[in-house]
This record gives structure tokens, C-alpha cells and sequence, in this order.
């Protein structure tokens, strides 16, 4: 018997239910992992409501986590029993042992602990893909990063700092500007109090933005187009505010890279996720980008970190103890 929490019907947070579950040995192709410590990320949140389909119920959900992988189903050949490893974008953390796809899995270097592996790996690999693969942020980049206190938003500040662009981010309030001005941003816009967008125009003589990144959505979407420079890019990642309406696509201004990107998309082929892993992992060993675990809860818990998330009063990355 091992412990999970179990949705039984989409719906509030209390809907989560701590139970013992039996896991079975893995099949074909997948490792059994002890798990250390679950990730949380706003997309769970749109699977605990409905908004997106959880699958087959009850569900375990959860998609970011790491631990030590304890059974190795048949033909997984890169792994190890005793290995310790990580993952993000795969459903089924909110669990003490789980069974996984192996081929998701990613080997956790010695410098980095269980807690920054689970918070980082989903955030992080997010933060790789939209730094260095959607586009290359360097020197002479200004970007603007929407909700930069949350979750990607940290990683994503400092990691471009680190490649030498000067960002602007936006926050709801001075507790968030405070700690994104700690992680090196260097322009913190209130975009509950002001015009952001006349504030990226001002800070960058009319261009516009070099890249925006944009997962709050609906709110902030129309604008974050209009703070872009001409031929700059717009990453639109997420949408807690709620989603765009088809029409808003009609009236966008001309001459922006638009993008949806996604991890599963990004990290598809298992070269591509151990190479991002690997640059992840080798920034945040170099101290380029350092994992913030602002708020801990224990997995039985786990209704209370979604109603923290869901209620903006969260910041940096969460962790499940398990
Ligand atoms: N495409 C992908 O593959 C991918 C991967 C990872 C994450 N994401 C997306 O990236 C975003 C950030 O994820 P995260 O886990 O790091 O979350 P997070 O940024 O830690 O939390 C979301 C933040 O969004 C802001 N926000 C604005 N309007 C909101 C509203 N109506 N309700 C709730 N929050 C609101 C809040 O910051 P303020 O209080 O400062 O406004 C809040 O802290 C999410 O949209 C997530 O779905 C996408």
C-alpha cells in the first residue's frame, strides 16, 4: 500500500481525496519511482476543475516530480534501480509511488536535490524552451515576462538576465515586484494599478518588447501584442485569466511572431528533453538561475496549495512533501 491523492469527479479543490492505493509493477517500457516530492503548477488546476479532461477517473494528478526509481518494467535498458530522477509534463505526482512512461524520465546530478528537481523540471523545461528555442534571448533583448513572481515567471526572469537581456516584468503586487526585484528584474510594472502597456512603450523609447511572454491570458493578451516591437515575438503559454476569444485574433497587429508553444510539444523526442534538461540543469548548477520554493505543503494537502495557486498568493515554484 502506498499513499495518492485521488480526484473522484472534476470540481473544487475539495474534491481531492488522501487515500491508500495499490500500484502495480510496471509495465513494458516503464520505471517505478519512490517519490520524494511533487511539483504543483497552474495546470493542474485546469484539470482538478475540468476545464481540461483528467482521463480516466478517479485520477491522480500531478505533473512534475522526482524521486528514486525503485523497478524497471521490461525493456528499459538507459535507467537504473536506485537511480534518482525526475520529470515534468507527465501526468500522476500527487503519489508516494508511482509507475511511468521511462522514457520521461530524466537523471538527476548530484548537485541538485529532490525538492529543486520536482519544483524546477516542468517550470524549468518551460523556461528553457521559451529563452533559447522560441527565441534566443542575448545581450541587447528587452523582454517583458507577464506575472514574473509566479512559478515560470522566476525562472524565466533570471535565466534571461543571465543571457544578458534586460527585462521587464509585470506583478499584482509590491510583495511580488519586491521578490522579482530580487531575481533581477529590472523594471516591475503593478499591472493591476497602471497602463502596462504604455509602461513597456516608455521604458523602450515606443518599440515595444524584443519578446513578450504572455501566460495570463485573456487579460493581459491584447496588450501584450501591442507592447511587442515590430518583427518581435509574442509567447503565449497560458491563460489563468481565462482564454483568448477567436475574434481577438482577427485585430492583431501585423509583423509579430505569434506562438503557442508547449513542453509536451518542445520535449516530444527524448533527445530533446535530455538536452533541455541538460542546459537546465547546467544553469541552475552554474547559479545562473536559482529553483525559489516559496511555499511547502504535504501531500495530503494538496487542496491547499491549489486554493494558494488559484488565489495568487503564491510566488516562485510549490512542492508536495511526500
Ligand atoms: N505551455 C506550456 O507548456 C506551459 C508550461 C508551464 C506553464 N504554463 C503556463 O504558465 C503559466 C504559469 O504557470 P505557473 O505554474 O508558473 O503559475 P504561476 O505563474 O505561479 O501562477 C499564475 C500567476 O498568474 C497570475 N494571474 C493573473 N491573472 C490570474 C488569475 N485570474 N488567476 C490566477 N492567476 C492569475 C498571478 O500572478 P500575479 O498575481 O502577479 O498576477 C499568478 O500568481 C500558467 O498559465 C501555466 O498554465 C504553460
Amino acid at each position: 500500500m502506498s499513499q495518492a491523492v485521488l480526484l473522484h469527479e472534476p470540481g473544487p479543490p475539495e474534491n481531492f481525496s488522501y487515500e491508500d492505493i495499490t500500484v502495480a509493477d510496471p509495465g513494458p517500457g516503464e520505471a517505478q519511482m519512490r517519490q520524494a516530492f511533487s511539483g504543483i503548477n497552474f495546470i493542474d488546476t485546469h484539470f482538478r476543475s475540468g476545464l481540461y479532461s483528467p482521463g480516466d477517473l478517479p485520477a491522480v494528478l500531478g505533473r512534475e516530480g522526482a524521486g528514486v526509481i525503485t523497478k524497471l518494467g521490461e525493456g528499459v535498458t538507459d535507467l537504473s534501480v536506485g537511480q534518482r530522477a525526475a520529470y515534468g509534463s507527465v501526468m500522476g505526482s500527487y503519489a508516494e509511488i508511482r509507475n511511468i512512461d521511462a522514457s520521461r524520465l530524466v537523471p538527476v546530478p548530484d548537485e541538485i536535490a529532490d525538492d529543486v528537481a520536482a519544483a524546477m523540471m516542468l517550470k524549468g523545461l518551460t523556461a528553457q524552451f521559451l529563452v533559447r528555442q522560441v527565441r534566443k534571448i542575448g545581450k541587447g533583448d528587452t523582454i517583458l515576462i507577464q506575472a514574473v513572481a509566479g512559478g515560470v515567471g522566476l525562472i524565466l526572469c533570471q535565466w534571461a538576465k543571465h543571457l544578458g537581456a534586460t527585462v521587464i516584468g509585470t506583478v499584482s503586487s509590491a510583495e511580488k515586484a519586491a521578490i522579482a526585484k530580487t531575481k533581477g528584474c529590472d523594471h516591475v510594472i503593478l499591472y493591476e494599478d497602471v497602463d502596462f502597456v504604455e509602461a513597456v512603450l516608455d521604458l523602450t523609447g515606443g518599440r515595444g518588447a524584443d519578446a513578450v511572454y504572455d501566460a495570463v491570458g485573456v487579460k493581459t493578451f491584447e496588450g501584450s501584442m501591442a507592447a511587442t516591437a515590430e518583427f518581435g515575438t509574442v509567447a503565449h503559454y497560458g491563460a489563468p485569466s481565462g482564454p483568448i476569444p477567436p475574434e481577438v485574433f482577427g485585430k492583431l497587429p501585423r509583423d509579430r511572431f505569434l506562438i503557442r508553444p508547449t513542453l509536451p510539444g518542445f520535449s516530444a523526442k527524448r533527445e530533446n528533453l535530455l538536452a533541455m534538461a541538460d542546459d537546465l540543469f547546467a544553469v541552475v548548477k552554474s547559479g545562473g538561475v536559482s529553483i525559489e520554493i516559496n511555499q511547502r505543503f504535504a501531500l495530503k494537502d494538496v487542496a491547499l496549495a491549489h486554493v494558494a495557486l488559484e488565489s495568487r498568493r503564491t510566488t516562485g515554484s510549490t512542492v508536495l512533501e511526500i
